[in-house]
């Protein structure tokens, strides 16, 4: 099939990826998205280098037989691995980290908070693409062990969520009162009205935006836009699909025309 008419691949541990899926929808209206979110094995963030890599290959081949030209790996987690996937497969590939590292060394922010899994936090993948732009920008890091888990359950209980926020934001506080922080998984843009709440001095960067923004870009140079004017939208997970159609509306999304399990 001609690359144009093939649809975009997006992947994530869960329900998070729905956040890049929104700025796609908004930037590329006519493409054919394919989403697959783990949510059977979220959060990633907590699992072992060999487990996420394993759970990402499969996902990977699934949305490469779907025919997808390209696949973006919404989640941080997986996105600190993307170098040891991406010879794995003869399709292309582009992770979260990379272009929303570049995009933060751009702004010319001196130092930036990073609240993220305790898996991308611990891996230092933001502070070394930062500094491969300007080593002197300041990062600091915080993991959380419990907020992507939280967020991925779909209930959004406020207090557990806020109780979270606080207790790791704090610790990024505690060290520098930065102005800006990242938010490093991409689970936490779905609850960035609860960020704002808590802490409504600070700006918080969804690197969503700067992802299909590379898509984007990919498709761009290749030619490969699909000549539609709406595309459609396919969610499959190894979870609940009733989770990702209330997160789809509450994100503003597109209806899936399909929302279903697939065991991969
Ligand atoms: C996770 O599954 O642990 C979170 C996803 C992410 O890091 O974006």
């Amino acid at each position: 099939m001609a690359m144009n008419n093939r649809p975009i691949g997006v992947m994530d541990s869960g329900i998070g990826g729905l956040t890049v899926v929104r700025e796609l929808q908004r930037l590329l209206p006519g493409e054919d998205i394919i989403y697959f979110g783990d949510s059977a094995n979220c959060p990633y963030g907590n699992r072992t280098t060999e487990q996420i890599t394993q759970l990402s290959k499969n996902m990977l081949q699934f949305l490469g037989d779907q025919g997808a030209k390209t696949t973006a790996i919404a989640c941080n987690t997986i996105s600190t691995l993307v170098d040891r996937l991406i010879p794995c497969f003869d399709y292309h590939i582009i992770g979260i980290v990379s272009p929303a590292a570049d995009a933060i060394a751009r702004d010319g922010l001196r130092e930036v908070g990073l609240i993220a899994t305790e898996f991308t936090a611990r891996s230092g993948a933001y502070e070394k693409l930062i500094h491969a732009h300007d080593p002197s920008i300041e990062v600091f890091a915080q993991g959380s062990p419990l907020l992507a888990g939280l967020v991925d359950r779909g209930d959004f209980n406020e207090e557990e969520i806020n109780a979270e926020i606080t207790t790791q934001v704090d610790k990024i506080l505690a060290r520098r009162r930065v102005s800006h922080i990242i938010l490093g998984c991409t689970h936490y843009p779905i609850v960035e009205e609860n960020f704002k709440k808590c802490y409504p001095e600070i700006t918080f960067i969804n690197p969503a935006l700067e992802q299909a923004k590379a898509v984007q870009r990919y498709l761009a140079e290749q030619d490969a836009f699909s000549p539609k004017t709406r595309g459609t939208f396919t969610v499959c997970t190894s979870g609940d699909p009733q989770v990702y159609l209330n997160v789809a509306k509450r994100l503003g999304l597109f209806e899936p025309d399909d929302a279903k399990v697939v065991e991969i």
